[in-house]
């Protein structure tokens, strides 16, 4: 409508220190959750991918996934040794602006990070379960660790503290990588990250859902909307 400037995503994000990511390969959930407002990047893992069932190749839907979402979206190599794990890495990242690499937290990926910080690729190093393996792969220069929080807790582990003693020994040490707090199962699980410093938290559909609602608000609507039946006001 005239007289309407349009503002963009990034300028309401300016100055936040925080971002809410979809932890999806599903093209339906990125495009509601982007219409929401509410997400400013992706991720995705092999699982996710094969999940969707795609009958285009991997690289298309994360061509297409890029196409959706403006901010970062994560795509994970599947090769095991350096020298696949680089090739797939820079064919993802050839693929848009917007792709960081995921590559997950071993000897091999240690290296395949190093050398890809050393040529611009953007990578998110994955499978982290301990502050010693984020420590480790910010060093070697990835842009972002992520602790699968989910994961710790199902091993009886408290996924949360991982999460803190990254966010202060990054904090201390004037880190530049960002923690992305992954395997977040409930709500519950989003509190206490924001709470425990993680840069993104990055979430699966049916949590953000989750987020969303509370019953006293449906019951608020309901209220509202019969007494302004009522009431028999005129809107305008
Ligand atoms: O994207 C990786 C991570 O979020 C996986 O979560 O629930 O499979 O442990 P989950």
């Amino acid at each position: 409508p005239l007289g309407i400037k349009k503002i963009s995503h990034t300028t309401i994000m300016r100055g936040w220190r925080m971002e809410i990511w979809l932890d999806t390969a599903n093209l339906n959930h990125i495009k509601t959750a982007v219409d929401w407002g509410v997400i400013s990047g992706v991720t995705t893992n092999p699982t996710l991918v094969a999940r969707e069932g795609f009958s285009m190749p991997f690289k298309e839907a994360v061509k297409t996934i890029c196409g959706l979402v403006k901010g970062p979206v994560s795509a994970e190599v599947v090769s095991l040794d350096v020298d696949g794990m680089v090739k797939e890495a820079r064919e993802l990242a050839d693929l848009a602006l917007n792709v960081v690499v995921k590559i997950p937290i071993t000897k091999e990926g240690l290296i395949a990070i190093h050398n890809l910080a050393s040529t611009g690729v953007k990578t998110n190093c994955t499978l982290i379960f301990s502050p010693n393996q984020a420590l480790l792969a910010a060093v070697a220069g990835a842009t972002y660790v992520s602790p699968f929080v989910g994961r710790i807790d199902d091993v009886g582990n408290r996924g949360m503290e991982v999460v803190r003693d990254i966010a202060q020994i990054f904090k201390i040490h004037k880190i530049k990588a960002k923690q992305i707090a992954a395997s977040m199962r409930h709500p519950m699980h989003i509190i206490a990250a924001a709470k425990a410093g993680a840069d993104v938290i990055t979430l699966p559909f049916h949590v953000i859902e989750l987020m969303i609602k509370h019953p006293l608000t449906d019951i608020g609507i309901t209220r509202f909307i019969d007494d302004w039946k009522k009431a028999k006001i005129s809107f305008g």
